[in-house]
């Protein structure tokens, strides 16, 4: 019987778990599979842990999401086709949900039936190496510290990309008197009020955590960018300066000549694909790009089609996009989708890679990822979900950002899957402070 090996049980494993479970409801037989996870409980970067740095077993955290952490885009977006919003909650909820909120979403579907029992929870993969058709997977049970092996025909790998941190330096940083850390570590905003708070970057962790730091009270917040401001409209109390050129004492000195003094300086500065597990010839190297190369149909291996990367590509589209790359490479697995030969393959890739390296705007990203998506949603069984519209909600999301950067989490979109409309949420986000689910839900 085909064997494989799902490693991690973020949005992107339970995707795949997912996948085949359907697959086995309409009577088809499934390979056996295995999954993997390194933490006590499944939800990826959703599972939120206070922890930072490694856990009790000295194993690195994950996990990079923080208290107050609200959906940065509308939660219709993301929707899972087979899995909607209003039958999770039992009625339409407001279109921007709290972290808790979306955990309990991804968690709900995955919960009726017995996928658990497809998962060993505590254990790491520490070694993948593939040899005479076979992928052998070493794991460490790490509550016992006991390293087992196994072997598979295929190994699916949904270990996410934000989790080990790009930590650049600075002049001037090893004799800072102030706090300097990585977004991966930021939990709660509330540590920095009355702080002058840098930070560095020009994406979504350095507009978020910044807007957050005004939120609860920081004295000052100072965005450093490297190549483009993001330009939005800051409320008071924050500012956005070009690039940090050094620290001298408690003082940021930008490349623009802005002067600012600092207590901490949080760096925004992304995350490191990194697969420490794999064999060098089965490692995929990318940045944190639309359309990382040498994944046939972002998701096959070019020089391995029996190895498979979910959620490797910066992210518009999420949960639903990871879902339509599980239910092809399931189709892939069982063979119901044949992989074409080598030179149809660098065609697709080159294809789609030259697109990527083409785009100018957001607009034309959305388009690109939306189309990506929709070629694969087209190749599987993956029920009906209305692209077009998430298309158009994904824009209006992007000019809402720019009319008001602290007003869009207030709008209000309508379901690609029920067609139902969010209300609006009781609370503007501004002033919002309590982000736990009985509140949002609640009032
Ligand atoms: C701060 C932050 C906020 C975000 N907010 C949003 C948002 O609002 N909306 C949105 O749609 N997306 C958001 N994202 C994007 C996020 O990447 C996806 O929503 C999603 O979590 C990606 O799922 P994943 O399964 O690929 O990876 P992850 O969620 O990272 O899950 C990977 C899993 O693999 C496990 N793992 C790793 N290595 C091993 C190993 N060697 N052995 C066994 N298990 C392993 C980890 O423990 C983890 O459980 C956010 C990301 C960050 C960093
Ligand atoms: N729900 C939420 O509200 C929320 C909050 C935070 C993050 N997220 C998600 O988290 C994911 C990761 O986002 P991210 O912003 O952490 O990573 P990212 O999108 O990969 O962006 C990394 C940023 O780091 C900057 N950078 C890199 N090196 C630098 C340096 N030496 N000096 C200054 N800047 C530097 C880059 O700037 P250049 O452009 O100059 O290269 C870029 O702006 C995204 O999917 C995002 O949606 C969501």
């Amino acid at each position: 019987m085909t064997k494989v090996a799902i490693i991690g049980t973020g949005p992107c494993g339970l995707s795949m778990l997912r996948a085949f479970e359907q697959a086995e409801k309409k009577g088809e037989k499934i390979p056996e599979v295995i999954c993997f996870e390194k933490q006590d409980d499944w939800g990826g970067l959703w599972n939120y842990s206070w922890r930072t740095g490694s856990d009790q077993y000295g194993d690195p955290v994950p996990n990079s999401m923080y208290r107050y952490l609200w959906s940065n885009g509308p939660k219709e977006c993301l929707e899972f086709a087979d899995y909607s919003f209003d039958e999770h909650f039992g009625k339409p909820i407001p279109s921007f949900p709290p972290r808790e909120v979306l955990y309990d979403y991804i968690i709900g579907r995955v919960s009726k039936g017995n996928i658990k029992d497809k998962i060993k929870f505590n254990t790491r993969v520490t070694n993948v190496v593939y040899n005479s058709d076979k992928f052998e997977v070493s794991y460490q049970d790490k509550a016992n510290d006991k390293i087992s092996k196994d072997s598979f025909d295929y190994v699916v790998v949904s270990t996410g990309h934000f989790s080990v941190p790009f930590i650049p330096e600075y002049k001037g940083m090893d004799s800072f008197p102030g706090r300097i850390m990585h977004s991966h570590d930021f939990r709660d905003a509330e540590e920095f009020r009355d702080k002058n708070v840098i930070v560095l970057g020009s994406s979504y962790s350095a507009e978020d955590i910044a807007l957050q730091c005004n939120k609860y009270g920081a004295k000052s917040v100072t965005i450093g960018y490297r190549h483009n401001p993001m330009g939005f409209k800051w409320p008071k109390g924050m500012k956005e300066v070009y690039y940090l050129d050094r620290l001298e004492g408690k003082k940021a000195i930008f490349k623009d000549k802005t002067e600012q003094e600092a207590d901490v300086i949080i760096l925004c500065t992304g995350y490191l694909h990194h697969f420490p597990f794999l064999e060098e010839n089965l490692n995929l190297k990318t940045g944190n790009r639309l359309y990382p190369p040498k994944l046939y149909k972002g998701v096959v291996w070019q020089n391995n089609h029996k190895l498979m990367y979910l959620g490797m590509q910066d992210q518009f589209h999420t949960f639903n996009m990871f879902d339509c790359q599980a239910w092809y490479v399931r189709d892939v697995i069982m063979g119901k989708i044949q992989i074409p030969n080598d030179s149809e393959i660098e065609k697709d890739i080159n294809k789609w890679v030259s697109l990527e390296e083409k785009l100018e705007n957001p607009d034309q990203m959305i388009d690109f990822q939306t189309e990506y998506t929709k070629e694969l949603h087209e190749m599987s069984d993956y029920p009906k979900i209305d692209f077009e519209l998430i298309r158009k909600h994904f824009k209006e999301w992007e000019h809402h950002k720019v009319e008001d950067i602290s007003t869009y989490r207030n709008k209000a979109f309508s379901s690609p899957v029920t067609g139902s409309v969010a209300p609006v949420h009781h609370t503007p986000w501004a002033s919002a402070m309590d982000d736990s689910m009985k509140t949002f839900l609640n009032k």
